[in-house]
């Protein structure tokens, strides 16, 4: 088992990586938990994502109760309409229910949306309890699962959902990472996590992070990560959330606005993907259609918004095109998309983009590669630019 520290300034979390975690899941909260003074928790509220296995549930329970800690447990099927205020509502009852004290905590098990509102629920029941994180998709793994954002979206009053326009900072007290558990996971999730994984490799070689090589180290074993081997996922895992760990380590609310750290760097390929993500009547084309499903994933928005964003930083000349040639290689070999059909005009994507949250003065904020594993902030990129970023990706 691998063991990660987050060092956030509010409160530091603690990682745990391996096959079995899950089973020694009540001894590693037990050992989070007790830092100070404070009594043990005799009891937690566990959430879980309807999505995991039942036989998942089941062993992390069993192990929560031999360490001396009753569960009570609820389930919830999640989505992004759901994930709203009133989706949070039936967490919060079931923490009341559990008559949860100030020192109990509430224990997550599910994918990132799971994730996001069951600690957001931790953050504001009884002014915030503590949480633990078991994160059990690879994007949830990988990504969502340390820096402590929590949150749901927000219906306004035009009935558009604001993507996690509400939330809090509230860092888990441990976070507990089970490869095992993506067995159940269907491939076009495992490898939207894998996108997120490219991004942090593109920017690894970030002074202060000092992992240059993770972009090739998951180039060379795509295989073996797709194959579910074990010993692969573990060092992906434990390597990715170390490279988040780092950044936000360092910018814990996102406020730096330097333009070569900070956490606005992992924003890499979502001010493009955020963008089309929602649009319709795209289609992927060839063999990575998915005719009837929806049409494009978070991590294939993702996948598509680095190629464009590397496409925008060799038109600015700040990256030779070797860096883009070389992700497109990468995307291919994970199953990734690289091109998008049923793109609008230009200006209605560049439109679409200035509704980024990481607008800001109204100027647009890009993140772009300029080299292995390094990425800068480029405020107000010229828009000749930008649309040889959004061309690079029409099919
Ligand atoms: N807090 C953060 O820093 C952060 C970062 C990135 C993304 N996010 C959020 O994460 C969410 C996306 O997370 P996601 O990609 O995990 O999607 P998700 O939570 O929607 O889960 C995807 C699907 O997988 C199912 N599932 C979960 N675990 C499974 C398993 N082991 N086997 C089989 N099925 C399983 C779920 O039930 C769901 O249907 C978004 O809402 C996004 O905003 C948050």
């Amino acid at each position: 088992v691998q063991h990660i520290r987050v060092n956030t300034p509010s409160t530091p979390s603690e990682v745990f990586v391996g096959p079995g975690v899950l089973e020694r899941a009540g001894s590693l909260m037990l050992a989070a938990l007790s830092a100070g003074d404070q009594a043990p928790p005799r009891q937690a509220a566990l959430l879980v994502d309807s999505g995991v296995p039942q036989d998942v549930v089941d062993g992390l329970r069993a192990s929560l109760d031999q360490a001396g800690v009753r569960t009570t447990s609820a389930k919830f099927t999640t989505s992004e309409r759901s994930k709203t205020l009133e989706g949070l509502e039936p967490m919060l009852d079931a923490l009341l229910r559990a008559k949860l004290e100030r020192h109990e905590p509430v224990v997550a098990l599910g994918g990132g949306i799971l994730g996001d509102m069951a600690g957001f629920a931790a953050a504001s029941y009884r002014r915030g309890v503590p949480w633990i994180n078991c994160p059990t998709t690879l994007l949830s793994m990988v990504d969502a699962s340390v820096g402590g954002k929590t949150g749901v979206n927000l219906r306004g009053s035009d009935a558009v959902l604001k993507k996690n326009m509400l939330g809090a900072f509230w860092q888990p007290a441990a976070v507990l990472v089970d490869p095992r558990v993506l067995a159940s996971l269907p491939a076009r999730l495992m490898r939207c996590g894998l996108a997120e994984c490219v991004k942090h490799g593109m920017l690894s070689a970030t002074p202060g992070i000092e992992d240059p090589m993770l972009g090739a180290w998951i180039s060379e074993h795509v295989g073996d990560l797709l194959a579910h081997d074990e010993a692969a996922l573990s060092e992906l895992i434990a390597r990715n959330i170390s490279v988040k760990a780092r950044v936000v380590e360092r910018d814990e609310r996102e406020e730096s606005a330097a333009s070569d750290s900070g956490r606005a760097l992992l924003n890499l390929g979502h001010t493009f993907g955020h963008a089309i993500e929602p649009m319709p009547g795209l289609s992927l084309p060839g063999k990575l259609a998915h005719p009837g499903a929806e049409s494009l994933q978070h991590g294939e928005a993702v996948a598509l918004g680095m190629v464009a964003a590397a496409a925008c930083s060799v038109e600015l000349g700040l990256a030779h095109p070797s860096l883009c040639e070389h992700l497109e290689q990468t995307l291919v070999s994970i199953g990734l998309p690289t091109k998008v059909a049923g793109l609008p005009a230009t200006p209605v994507v560049v439109e679409a983009m200035s509704h980024d949250k990481k607008v800001a003065s109204g100027k647009l904020r890009l993140i772009l590669p300029i080299g292995r594993g390094v990425c800068r902030v480029i405020v107000d990129a010229p828009s000749k630019a930008v649309a040889a970023g959004i061309d690079a990706i029409r099919a």
